[in-house]
């Protein structure tokens, strides 16, 4: 049988796990590739650091280039932009496939690294990149090929969701649910990329590259993160019959592809409501297909691994047989619109004077940007102020903050509390 040499760049929460099925499953994913995988090398920093007994010893190395340069296949599980990127680029120039996860590093660098894959006509595989294990970039590049895609939607940072989660069912506070989601090896190495936002952005743009054929960076995706939400607005959100999520919205509108990631109320009678802990879910709206939804757990050592490991199975079938992954089909030239265009339904809640008249000059302001309301509660509150929760039909972000702003400064308003998009059921 031929024999694939493969090379393991880094053997964290991931790449233990990569190392124990490449172990365990050995003879299985001989026979499903048609050739012997063999692991001639795993880099890490520290070869003295302890290991998870999975991990042999003996074939760690602080060189990575001096197995990258025997390789067949390269699977690049460092994380970051260099030198993970400069890895890769002398695993393709050696003639070897490459298998990341490492979605920082292709929402930054994507068509570089694509295109050095083609020259030297060998494999870059990515499944494990957006939401650990679902499928949802195999689903999205090969199951819908023939289908037109206008929007995907998603829970894709299993560590914010696992957050917010926490922070619903037990009260945990911000701190604490982050911790657990630490140990739990959810996080990123950095966990700010998980909260603030980044992680969710740079899966966003490879999810829309792949659904709309048009080039988008991390750079294109409007971000926020989950600091800013408090258990206030997760009681608000619940009394409003929602639950916060951070959701990455990639959105084909008729002017162009709008990108978003933020805190979200989403009502429990949509499917994303109801994604539970570090899961993920992607729901993908295509013309002729209609609504699907790929769901699973979206982070972790193992998940992530079985999504390794498949692309792996892939590029090295493409060692025996011959054959390629497909190319990056990016034919499309949709311009991606600025933040101001997005348009969404919004709650907004603010603390008013509890006065006659009042409830008319809010909604007025409303009106004279152009934003329409869809529902108003008011509840009496303290100190002759009452608290007025107002949500909105769909419209324009920069009209909205032109709302927001006319009602900061109004001598009725004592605050606006946060102001968050709401998904539509
Ligand atoms: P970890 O931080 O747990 O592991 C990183 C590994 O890479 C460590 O073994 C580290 O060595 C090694 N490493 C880092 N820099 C270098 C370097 N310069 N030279 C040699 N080795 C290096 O990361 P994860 O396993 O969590 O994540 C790996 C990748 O997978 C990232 O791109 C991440 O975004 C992605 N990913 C992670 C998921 C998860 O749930 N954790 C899910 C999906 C994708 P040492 O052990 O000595 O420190
Ligand atoms: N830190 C990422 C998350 C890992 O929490 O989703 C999976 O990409």
């Amino acid at each position: 049988m031929t024999v694939v040499k493969i090379a393991l760049l880094g053997a964290g929460t991931v790449g233990t796990q990569v190392a124990r099925l490449l172990s365990e499953q050995k003879e299985d994913l001989a026979a499903r590739s048609g050739a012997q995988l063999e692991l001639v090398g795993i880099a890490v920093r520290d070869v003295s650091a302890p290991r998870d007994p999975a991990v042999d010893r003996s074939l760690l190395t602080d060189d990575p280039e001096s197995i990258i340069d025997e390789a067949d296949v390269v699977i690049e599980l460092m994380g970051g932009i260099e030198p993970a990127r400069a890895y890769i680029l002398r695993a393709f120039a050696a003639g070897a496939s490459v298998v990341t996860g490492n979605k920082a590093l292709l929402a930054a660098h994507g068509p570089e690294l694509y295109e050095a894959a083609a020259q030297a006509d060998v494999d870059l595989y990515y499944e494990a990149a957006v939401a650990g294990a679902v499928p949802v970039v195999y689903g999205l590049r090969e199951s819908l090929a023939g289908d037109r895609i206008t929007a995907v939607l998603g829970i894709v940072n299993g560590t914010t969701n696992y957050i917010l989660d926490e922070m619903t069912v037990k009260g945990l506070d911000f701190d604490e649910a982050l911790a657990k989601a630490q140990e739990l090896g959810y996080a990123e190495a950095d966990p700010t990329a998980d909260v603030d936002g980044l992680d969710a952005a740079a899966k966003c743009a490879i999810l829309a590259s792949l659904a709309f054929h048009t080039r988008v960076s991390i750079d294109d995706v409007h971000v926020h993160g989950i600091r800013s939400i408090a258990k206030a607005d997760i009681e608000s959100a619940g009394r409003s019959g929602c639950v916060v999520k951070l959701v990455a919205s990639a959105k084909r509108r008729p002017e162009g592809i709008e990108l978003h990631v933020g805190p979200t109320l989403v009502p429990l009678d949509h499917p994303l409501a109801s994604v539970r802990g570090a899961f993920n879910a992607v729901v993908i709206e295509a013309e002729a297909a209609d609504r699907l939804m790929f769901y699973g757990p979206g982070a972790g050592g193992a998940p992530t691994a079985s999504a390794v490991l498949s692309d792996v199975v892939a590029a090295a079938s493409h060692k025996v047989d011959g054959g390629r992954a497909p190319r990056e089909l990016i034919y499309g030239d949709i311009p991606v619109l600025e933040a101001s265009r997005g348009r969404s339904s919004f709650q907004a809640e603010f603390a008013v004077r509890d006065e006659i008249g009042v409830l008319t000059k809010v909604t007025g302001v409303f009106a004279a940007h152009g934003v329409s309301i869809r529902a108003v509660v008011q509840t009496v509150g303290e100190d002759g102020l009452a608290r007025l929760t107002v949500n909105t039909h769909e419209a324009l972000q920069a009209d909205l903050e032109a709302t927001l702003a006319e009602l900061a400064d109004a001598e009725f308003i004592s605050e606006v509390h946060n102001v968050n998009r709401v998904e539509e059921s």
